[in-house]
């Protein structure tokens, strides 16, 4: 088995070292306006045997360290992300194709960190037709993905899939090839073991690394080199991996925060941008933000999404004239609470993080929905909770 596994590192390696170390600007191009119209066409350009019996899965590869290559087998911060396309990826792991027959499509093959809004909306629209159309004929979706921003397709993802069927997104910390100990074709193999499996559904989209499955929408990125970086801190992993068997801690359940959006007539994500809270700041962008056309922002404020009073003034008035703020925390774990003495022209984001909070308030922005109806969607069902009355229903 081992030497199965280094004979397919080495193929990949020999596969990877021949091609170009990024893709030519214009193939960014030509891939970005594709994925702006509203319908989506799939593109498989791996399919693999089919085995009777066995789930199918399809692959949307879309870049970052687990297709990443480096020449150096101890690099893990300087290697060049987004080079292995989805056919190496797939067939550097043939252990895949005990769990699942499997289809893979090259979305894009970019650094997450530059992956546009246009890019999130493709997959998001690739993932509903394979699981939730009416003729579908996937099981699962597993989404490879730069671990950078994982986070925010996830959730994309968790809050826009219209059916049961698992969302699986996953990445690795180690380029596929050219590191000792690479984690990226073991993440692989979990992540479409997940999504494979019957257990997994009805529980939103899910985020797979290092033996532990997070649900997406409180998953997040808490360390920015070692492996075991994606973490659920407050209500933790509900699965895990024991060898190659998953297993779910708890029956199926969806979070309780969570609320789903129809995207499928949405062509584009309006610009939301986040500003960062520090000691004193009067989030003296705002107004550059808002003449940049932002159409909302999210500020990431201090501790439970405090707000220098120095800010106020600014807020107040963009408030005043409809536009809409949410106030989040930059510390990422806990919650900005609704109710909050002095904050009232701005929206609580509850607990969601910043990114999180931004990719919320652009669907919601795409739907046309209304300042309340913002405010519902983000506060709401928090609110319920904090002026409950013992005795009451
Ligand atoms: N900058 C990265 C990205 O998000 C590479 C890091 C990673 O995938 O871990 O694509």
């Amino acid at each position: 088995m081992l030497a199965h596994a280094l004979f397919s590192l080495a193929t990949l390696a020999t596969a990877v070292s021949a091609a170009p170390l990024a893709a030519p600007l214009e193939a960014r191009a030509s891939t970005l306006a594709a994925s702006s119209s509203s319908n989506v066409d799939f593109n498989i350009t791996y399919s693999s045997n089919r085995t009777e019996g066995l789930p199918t899965m399809l692959i949307l590869a879309t870049g970052g360290t687990i297709a990443g290559s480096s020449a150096s087998n101890l690099d893990s911060t300087t290697y060049q992300a987004g080079v292995v396309g989805v056919g190496q990826l797939i067939q550097a792991v043939p252990e895949l194709l005990n769990v699942s027959n499997v289809d893979g499509m090259q979305v894009s093959n970019i650094a997450s960190e530059s992956m546009p809004d246009s890019v999130v909306l493709k997959l998001t629209k690739l993932a509903n037709k394979a699981l939730c159309a009416p003729n579908a004929t996937f099981d699962g979706v597993v989404i490879t993905h730069g671990t950078d921003t994982l986070e925010e397709t996830a959730f994309t993802m968790d809050v826009t899939l219209q059916c049961d069927k698992p969302v699986v997104v996953v990445g690795a910390m180690r380029p596929s090839t050219g590191r000792l100990s690479s984690n990226s074709p073991n993440n692989l193999l979990q992540a479409v073991t997940t999504a494979s499996h019957p257990a997994s559904r009805n529980r939103g989209a899910l985020i797979v690394l290092n033996d532990r499955v997070c649900q997406a929408y409180y998953c997040e990125k808490t360390q920015a080199n070692t492996v075991d970086t994606f973490d659920s801190p407050e209500p933790g992993y509900i699965g895990a991996l024991l060898s190659d068997k998953l297993f779910y801690y708890s029956t199926a359940a969806q979070p309780t925060f969570k609320q789903t959006f129809d995207l499928s007539n949405v062509t584009a994500l309006p610009d939301v941008d986040i500003l960062y809270g520090y000691q004193g700041t009067d989030f003296g962008l705002l107004n550059a933000t808002i003449a940049d056309g932002a159409k909302g922002v999210v500020l990431a404020g201090t501790g439970a999404g405090s707000i220098p009073a120095a800010a106020l003034h600014d807020i107040d008035a963009a408030a005043a004239k409809g536009f809409p703020l949410v106030r989040s925390s930059k510390i990422n774990v806990g919650a900005a609470v609704p109710g909050d003495a002095g904050y009232d022209s701005m929206i609580a984001g509850g607990l969601l993080n910043p990114v999180k909070s931004r990719r919320l308030l652009q669907i919601l922005l795409a739907l046309n929905k209304t300042n309340d109806e913002i405010r519902d969607a983000f506060e709401g069902k928090l609110d319920s909770y904090l002026s409950y009355k013992p005795g009451s229903s």
